[in-house]
């Protein structure tokens, strides 16, 4: 029946096709710029590899299968025996920098010194703070310069390198310490190390259960920063004026930045319920991680943000984010709240996005082993690149390489295998990797 169906359907369309213009044409489809079908189709056919010998005519049987596979062909950039990885940030000139939750880790920020291995970066000093537990304050850390733990690397359309730091180091398994002010920020080195910056955070806008995330830059203008803070406790969005260094929050627990409370994700094919494991402050359970992945139109005119625990995708117009809320400004929350828009459902949740300069919008499928894209010219998502072996992309980082071509770069961590997802058991297998695939485009590099 559904066959016949459309057959009737493709019949129809190809009469149209021939039939001068009318409303029913839908010229623009499929749009420009639509991969071709048979480029991103992962199916073939082919005969059953194993038990079929026994009767001659099933040999012959070609069966429909899913290759698990698409797009252009996935490189091995890294391979991290040693710290389980989230962040990655590229430099024009190749330098790839990654940063690690850190519990006991020895270093937070790093940078690939070979093909198999990472130093610290900008070197071990700023990954050694005085202490992580705060003595007179216990299930607090504490303020400081150095780098606690660094949850995401982001490099600038400048070349420079970004550390955002949540402030929050994890103890004893998942325990995750609260902040205190000076302990999350954001800081800004360039290329050769130097720091040329550091933003701390008030207490009312990085709470001391808040957990930002990742960060995207506009440097148009004054230039701002914009943050997801990823806490259960306090879904929002953090923007920050680079030029003044004020902070503010919006978005406060609007549904587009919350968890789906009844949000079931497939891995590798198996529905996945987490057990709920929670300890005062630790935010180990995904089942309720909100706002995560953020990326920045090419234009700088939207912000893309997705909650990790959903698979809903938003935007909302940076005009009303850069709004400081305050007394002059009392309506200012509201109306950013009012201009979020819903981008639907995206096929999968998202824990990294990024933008690339043709303005397509990068979300790592971790439920098809896939990274797929947005195109805001059509309002839908398009497969882009999918392996068995991208095992829970997470953060994804576009760069123009001064030695030619533009790549995405991401992060795979098999996040959901890790003991705070699994109850105490640890069903990752070391190395953790770092791919790349070419693109067309390349870095959207936000300047004026
Ligand atoms: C796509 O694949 C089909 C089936 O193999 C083939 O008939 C068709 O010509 C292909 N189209 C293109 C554009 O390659
Ligand atoms: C760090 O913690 C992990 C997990 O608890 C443990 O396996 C490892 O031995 C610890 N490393 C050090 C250097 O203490
Ligand atoms: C990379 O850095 C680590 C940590 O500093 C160091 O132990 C290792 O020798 C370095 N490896 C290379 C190839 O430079
Ligand atoms: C410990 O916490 C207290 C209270 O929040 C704070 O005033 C103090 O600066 C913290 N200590 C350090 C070393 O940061
Ligand atoms: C971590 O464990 C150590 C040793 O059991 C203990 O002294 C310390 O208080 C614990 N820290 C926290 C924050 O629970
Ligand atoms: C590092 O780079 C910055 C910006 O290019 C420059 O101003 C500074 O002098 C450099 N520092 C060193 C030590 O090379
Ligand atoms: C989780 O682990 C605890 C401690 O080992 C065990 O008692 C409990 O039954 C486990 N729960 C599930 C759902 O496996």
């Amino acid at each position: 029946m559904l066959s016949q169906l459309s057959t009737i359907a493709l019949c129809a369309a190809a009469a149209l096709a021939q039939s001068t213009s009318s409303v029913f044409d839908f010229p623009e489809y499929p749009p420009a710029g639509t991969p071709d079908p048979n480029s991103t189709l992962a199916n073939a056919a082919g005969p059953l590899p194993f038990g079929i010998a026994s009767d001659p005519k099933l040999s012959e049987a070609y069966i429909h299968y899913d290759t698990g596979t698409y797009g252009p062909q996935i490189e091995l950039v890294h391979a991290y025996y040693t710290y389980w990885p989230t962040g990655v940030g590229v430099a024009s000139d190749g330098t790839v920098f990654t940063s690690f939750p850190r519990g006991n880790e020895t270093f937070t920020l790093a940078v690939f010194n070979s093909s198999v291995t990472e130093a610290p970066w900008p070197d071990q000093e700023w990954n050694t703070p005085p202490a992580f537990e705060n003595t007179t304050n216990p299930g607090y850390s504490i303020a400081t310069e150095k780098f606690l733990l660094v949850q995401s690397v982001v490099v600038d359309g400048l070349d420079r390198v970004w550390a955002l730091d949540t402030g929050r180091p994890e103890v004893n398994g998942s325990y995750l310490l609260a902040a205190v002010p000076g302990g999350p920020k954001l800081v800004g080195f360039y290329l050769n190390g130097t720091n040329f910056v550091t933003y701390t955070f008030p207490a009312n806008v990085v709470y001391a259960d808040s957990s930002i995330n990742d960060v995207r830059f506009d440097l148009r203008g004054p230039g701002y920063a914009y943050m997801t803070d990823s806490s259960p406790n306090r879904p929002g969005l953090v923007v920050l004026n680079l030029e003044t260094g004020a902070s503010w929050r919006h978005l406060d627990g609007h549904p587009s930045v919350s968890p789906d409370t009844s949000f079931v994700p497939v891995y590798d094919g198996v529905p996945f319920y987490l057990y709920p494991v929670t300890t005062p402050y630790a935010i180990n359970n995904f089942g309720l991680y909100a706002a995560d992945g953020i990326a920045l139109s090419a234009d700088g005119s939207y912000l893309y943000y997705a909650p990790l625990a959903s698979r809903h995708f938003w935007r909302v117009p940076t005009s009303y984010l850069k709004v400081e809320p305050g007394p002059l400004k009392p309506y200012a929350y509201l109306q950013a709240k009012q201009a979020v828009e819903s981008l639907g459902e995206s096929g999968s949740n998202a824990d990294g996005l990024e933008t690339d300069s043709s303005g397509y919008i990068y979300a790592g499928a971790p439920e098809h082993n896939a990274v797929t894209r947005y195109n805001p010219a059509t309002g839908l998502m398009e497969p882009f690149v999918r392996s068995p072996y991208i095992q829970w992309p997470d953060t994804l980082s576009v760069v123009t390489l001064q030695s030619g071509g533009g790549y995405v770069y991401w992060t795979c961590n098999q996040l959901w295998l890790g003991p705070n997802y699994q109850n105490g058991t640890d069903f990752r297998t070391k190395p953790y990797v770092m791919f790349r695939a070419p693109i067309e485009a390349g870095k959207a590099t936000q300047l004026d």
